[in-house]
């Protein structure tokens, strides 16, 4: 068996994230900071700690920022070698030395689904992670992508990580119905795209992180528009929960929704507190 199963990580970054306008008019929402680190970066740090060191990242206009994150800057290197701030650079030094970083960009947002599968060029015949890094995970011991990356290795199928949420949420995301195998672990069955609470077929929703395997590419293929004009990841991933072939995995940690401002916010405060520790 592969010592790491799993080898690169798909990041799809090409929304408008308008909800956080102005910022994000010129700026990508995956650049907006956690104290001082960018939520993708918090995202590129997930899937290492999960042993991927492939970052595939399907960016859209106005995204050039993320490259330039992820890249070398000799003269701020320069600048400030020998200073108190040298320091401040470690971690993404270290990103850089130890991953690769390809990508593409999807010229128009036709939704989710679509801009995984404009990330299949860069992906190939492989399983892959997929992180929305504006869900952003905290985790106490294994990161969440960790934890899927194990499951991953077990059961040899999608994996999903959900959450309950509060019914009258449900709305707002994608939900699964499905069978729990075991403690957290549901078979599933099938999923709706942010149903309405009354018609909603549990309060697990999907959250940003997937494991998902390559036949996921012929599904989001025949998969026609859905909700909102958009070809739909979950509308992809009830082909193969049909045939079985979807894990719903309520993860041990805690998920803080990034692309909202309360969520934002609350992840900030968060991360403030525990630098002050
Ligand atoms: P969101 O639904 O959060 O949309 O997308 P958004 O555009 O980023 O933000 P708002 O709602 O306008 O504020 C969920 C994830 O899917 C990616 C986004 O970048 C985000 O990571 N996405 C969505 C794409 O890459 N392409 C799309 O066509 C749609």
């Amino acid at each position: 068996m592969d010592a790491y199963p799993i080898k690169k990580c798909l990041f799809p970054a090409a929304g408008y994230g308008t909800r956080f306008l102005p910022a994000t008019k010129a700026m990508p929402k995956e650049m907006l900071p956690l104290v001082t680190k960018p939520l993708i970066q918090y995202g590129v740090e997930e899937a290492m700690s999960a042993g991927i060191t492939g970052m595939a990242i399907v960016t859209g206009r106005g995204k050039r920022a993320i490259e330039d994150h992820f890249d070398i800057s000799y003269e701020l290197e320069h600048q400030i070698a020998g200073s108190d701030t040298e320091s401040l650079l470690e971690s993404t030094r270290e990103i850089i030395e130890r991953c690769s970083f390809s990508y593409t960009r999807q010229n128009e947002m036709l939704g989710l689904g679509h801009a995984i599968l404009v990330g299949e060029s860069l992906i190939g015949d492989e399983p892959f992670a997929v992180v929305l890094a504006d869900d952003f995970c905290l985790a106490e011991q294994d990161s969440v992508l960790s934890q899927m990356v194990a499951l991953y290795e077990k059961h040899r199928c999608c994996i999903i990580a959900i959450e309950e949420v509060p019914m009258e949420q449900v709305s707002r995301y994608g939900v699964i119905a499905g069978c729990e195998e075991s403690p957290g672990l549901y078979r599933v069955d099938s999923l709706v795209e942010k149903p309405e609470q009354d018609v909603a077929p549990s309060n697990l929703a999907i959250i940003g992180r997937y494991i998902l395997t390559p036949d996921i590419f012929d599904a989001i293929r025949a998969t026609p528009p859905g909700r909102n004009g958009e070809i739909q990841l979950t509308d992809a991933l009830q082909t193969l929960a049909s045939q079985g072939k979807v894990l719903g995995y309520c993860f041990e940690g805690r998920r803080f929704d990034c692309g909202s401002v309360d969520g934002y916010i609350e992840a900030t405060n968060e991360l403030y507190q525990r630098s002050l520790a």
